[in-house]
């Protein structure tokens, strides 16, 4: 590890923006010796890290370079924030000449001879040591560390999981739950250590057509380590779209869950159950109406299922056979690619690798993630046959995972490490991980391609890797979410650790807080309640703040923050309200909150910081955004603040900006501010909010005139855009017509402009729309017609809470690219569309639609949907009050 920090820390030194501040602060000589040491040195870490494990003192070199690297980066981001930080040139030009900057520069002067002193030290040792130079000295940030040369990255075709093997277990499972003689509530459990495929093997069953069909509702639901009840039963309540109060204790959310289940016959999935007091806890929301209800529960542990229901034998899941895990190793060995490609040369080691991983599927994936990287040569196979330790019985799957790990590139490491960060079992968005990645400078500069397109090709190696799974991907086959398996994030976590790269701190116990200290860089916490612990004073060197859970610590005094994500469980209003400590954020790259928050004009120095990348606040927190005097040279995103009326003469210097998310009220002149705005070069996501919206009730036609907007921008002179949001109620006789949007939209979402059936005609022409969501009252007119020949390119359609929709119509030849479709509470439909023209429709997803709709897609209308494969229809949403 200690040659990704040195490169990080080099990467960091030599940012565009950071090392002209420190220039023009006059202390560029510092930055230069600085990049000269670490060039040298690192060219010499790598003899050192093979050489450690045998060598005390050589192990001591490794853990001082390290330790120096951060002094570096201490002393020196300390100076940039006591200067102010990323200001603009001017203004750094004026703070340069201040009596205040001899002071900082002295003291900086004094950290960096006695880092200088240490660093001779280093230098001596170099030679005692007879450590050797390896590789290329990485410039800036450093290239890639790679060993070997790999075979290029391939985004899998299919989405979904193709499972292997398990139809005998399945089989077995299914015929359990479907047994029509069993009227009980019984419970059936599936008992296997981790990696086995208990989530797989559950999910399939869970996803499997008869099972859908026999029950009337079915919650499939993931128990975690930190299993908190009354998080889990909000969350079935969620998915069982019941509406609960926001505030309620345990009893109050159990007994609705209990009440809405009553009656009906449902399957339970809970997935890794950690505790027979988590079963019993839950068990009392699971009515008991001898109706053929089950319960199904995946465990690691053999006492839990015993305990779960008497009467059941337990489940255990074996392993995949011999040809079942060669099969499972050639799919993630060559992706996309028929299992025979397999080269005849290689196929005696496939053998013996299929063989070594003892039937257990995590092990097969993970390392034909790696051999899918490597080239098809059968030395670097056989040196990979080598490395394993074959000889600990039992930890074959560990011992795999490890190796993968060490399989990695310096900089993948690092990334992997740094979802560690995320809670267990949480779907982490991609967008916001790779966001995070650059704020963190761990992801290299390519000057041919943009820092996120790189960041993206980590994460699908990391994939390929089968270190990292995709819960979900767009309709162009990007990831948006993710997730690891919970063995691979215990390595994550335990690595983080021990190279001091990250701290996890899963609960507020002494333990995890206890160890936080002025080493400390990077936090995540999980469940905060310590609010006192004023971390600024204790982990003064904090770069990073990732935050999930109930009670917002005190992070007031960070001064060298980069990375502040705050994500709350639940709405409130951020209680540190000293807005002093804003000011002091001049380090700061990435700021994402979803708390309310406070105050509502940031200080005019957060937005004059140009190191800043990535913000992002809380919807409805109205954060005003920055001033038209801001220089935000690097700014990518901005979203969740309120556009300025002085933007309409003059937007903020934020030449790089591709996200753009803005509120817009009423008074300000929209006409000017949109015009301002079209000339963004790089804009590529717009989304604009307005504080008009169309009155709620259905049927009504017309509404009130002051909720109109008095204008509507035409969109057209946006085309750099693809991504358009707008979310506004539009003006009364607004004409829609094909000279409204940019030409190269490709994705359009529609919220409150309550348009007729001119939408449609101005859309249908659009020769690059892919996805098209028309969501809440977008549409005011009765039908909606789809006609022959329009859409041309639309893959997806969603049509959400559009009141007055009575009738749907597709006709022949129009939206021939569709594959997914999803309608959604439009209560007045009551006829199902015939889709059979839509010939590429591989979903369609039905969600609270009336009982006529629904009784008649699964009786009299089934013939429209019959090619579908997959038709998916929710059930009618359940509104219960309970006091
Ligand atoms: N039968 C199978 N076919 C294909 N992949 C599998 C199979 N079983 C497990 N896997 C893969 O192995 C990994 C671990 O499986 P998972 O079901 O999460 O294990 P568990 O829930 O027992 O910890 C996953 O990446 C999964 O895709
Ligand atoms: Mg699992």
């Amino acid at each position: 590890m200690a040659e990704a920090v040195v490169r990080y820390v080099l990467g960091k030194i030599t940012e565009a923006a950071y090392e002209e501040a420190l220039l023009l602060y006059g202390v560029g000589d510092k930055v230069e010796w600085a990049k000269r040491e670490l060039q040298w040195v690192s060219a010499f870490i790598k003899d050192a890290d093979a050489k450690q494990n045998k060598d005390a003192r050589v192990k001591q070199w490794v853990e001082d370079v390290k330790e120096v690297a951060y002094m570096i980066e201490d002393a020196l981001d300390k100076f940039f924030v006591r200067m102010g930080g990323g200001r603009s040139k001017d203004a750094l030009r004026w703070v340069a000449g201040m009596p205040k900057v001899l002071i900082v520069k002295h003291e900086v002067g004094t950290e960096i001879n006695k880092i200088k002193q240490r660093m001779s030290e280093i230098e001596k040792n170099v030679t005692l040591f007879e450590l050797e130079q390896r590789g290329n000295s990485s410039s800036s940030g450093g290239s890639s560390t790679r060993q070997q040369p790999v075979r290029p990255i391939v985004v899998p075709e299919i989405d979904k999981t193709e499972v292997v093997g398990f139809q005998d277990d399945i089989d077995h499972i299914c015929e359990q739950l479907l047994d029509q003689s069993i009227s009980r509530r019984s419970v059936i459990s599936i008992v296997g250590a981790g990696g086995r495929g208990k989530t797989t093997l559950s999910t399939k069953i869970y996803k499997s057509i008869g099972v859908g069909h026999h029950f009337d509702c079915r919650i499939w639901i993931t128990i975690s380590q930190e299993f908190k009840i009354i998080n889990i039963v909000k969350k079935m309540l969620e998915k069982l779209q019941i509406n609960a109060r926001e505030v309620g204790d345990e009893e109050y959310f159990i007994t609705l869950l209990h009440l809405s289940l009553s009656k009906k016959r449902y399957l339970i999935v809970l997935d890794d159950v950690w505790s027979s007091d988590h079963w019993s806890q839950l068990e009392v929301a699971f009515p008991e109406d001898n109706n053929g209800s089950r319960v199904l529960i995946t465990t690691r542990f053999m006492n839990i299922a015993k305990e779960s229901d008497a009467a059941n034998k337990p489940y255990e899941l074996g392993i995949l056979s011999k040809d079942e895990s060669q099969q499972l190793l050639l799919k993630k060995v060559f992706p996309n690619q028929p299992v025979n490609k397999c080269p005849d040369h290689l196929l005696p080691l496939i053998n013996q690798f299929a063989q070594k991983c003892g039937g257990w599927p995590l092990a097969l994936v993970v390392l034909g993630g790696i051999l899918s990287t490597k080239d098809l040569d059968y030395n670097i196979w056989n040196e990979i046959i080598l490395k394993l330790d074959w000889q600990i019985e039992g930890s074959k799957c560990l011992d795999i995972i490890s190796t993968s790990y060490d399989d990695l590139p310096i900089h993948l490491k690092q990334c992997f490490m740094y979802i560690a960060s995320f809670p267990e079992d949480y779907k982490v968005r991609a967008s916001t991980l790779i966001q995070l990645w650059i704020a963190e400078g761990i992801v290299q500069h390519q000057s041919t391609k943009r820092m996120e397109k790189t960041a993206e090709d980590y994460l699908e190696e990391l994939v390929q890797r089968c270190m990292v799974r995709v819960s979900k991907r767009s309709w162009s086959g990007r990831i948006t979410f993710c997730y690891i398996h919970d063995i691979l994030r215990e390595l994550a976590i335990s690595k983080a650790k021990e190279s001091n790269f990250l701290q996890v701190c899963p609960k507020s116990n002494v333990d995890s807080t206890s160890r936080i200290s002025a080493s400390t860089r990077r936090i995540a916490f999980h469940e905060y309640v310590n609010v006192e612990l004023p971390i600024g004073s204790v982990a003064p060197n904090l770069r990073s703040l990732i935050y999930f859970g109930e009670h917002l610590p005190n992070y007031n005094k960070l001064r060298m923050v980069r990375v502040l994500h705050l994500e709350y469980s639940r709405y409130i209003r951020d209680p540190n309200d000293d807005p002093k400590w804003l000011r002091h954020w001049t380090n700061l790259r990435y700021f994402r909150s979803n708390i309310e928050f406070y105050p509502r004009k940031m200080p005019t120095s957060f937005w004059n910081n140009k190191m800043l990348r990535h913000v992002k606040m809380a919807k409805g927190s109205f954060v005003m955004g920055p001033p038209s005097s801001a220089n935000l040279d690097n700014l990518v995103t901005l979203k969740g603040v309120v556009a300025r009326g002085e933007w309409k003469a003059k937007l903020p210097h934020f030449p790089r900006i591709r996200k753009l998310g803005v509120f817009i009220d009423s008074d300000i002149d929209w006409e000017a501010l949109i015009n301002s705005m079209a000339k963004l070069e790089h804009l590529n996501s717009l989304s604009v909010t307005g504080d008009q919206y169309a009155v709620f009730t259905p049927g009504l036609e017309t509404v009130a005139d002051h909720r109109w907007n008095r204008f509507t921008p035409a969109f057209k002179s946006f085309e750099q855009v693809r991504s358009l949001r707008l979310n506004y109620s539009w003006a009364r006789n607004v004409v829609c017509d094909s000279s409204f949007f940019p030409s190269h939209l490709v994705k359009l979402t529609l919220k409150n402009s309550y348009l007729e059936q001119d939408l449609l005609s101005a859309l249908e022409k659009l020769p690059s729309l892919k996805v098209l969501r028309m969501l809440d009252f977008s549409y005011r007119g009765k039908q909606l017609i789809f006609y022959a020949r329009g859409f041309k390119s639309l893959q997806q359609l969603k049509i959400s809470f559009l009141l007055n929709l009575l009738e749907l119509k597709v006709e022949e030849g129009a939206m021939p690219m569709l594959n997914l479709l999803k309608i959604r509470y439009c209560i007045q439909l009551e006829m199902v569309p015939d889709l059979q023209y839509l010939t590429n429709l591989r979903e369609l997803n039905i969600r609270e639609m009336s009982d006529e709709f629904r009784s008649k897609l699964k009786g009299a209308d089934q013939h429209k949907v019959k090619h579908i494969p997959s038709v998916k229809i929710n059930q009618k949403p359940l509104v219960l009050n309970v006091c």
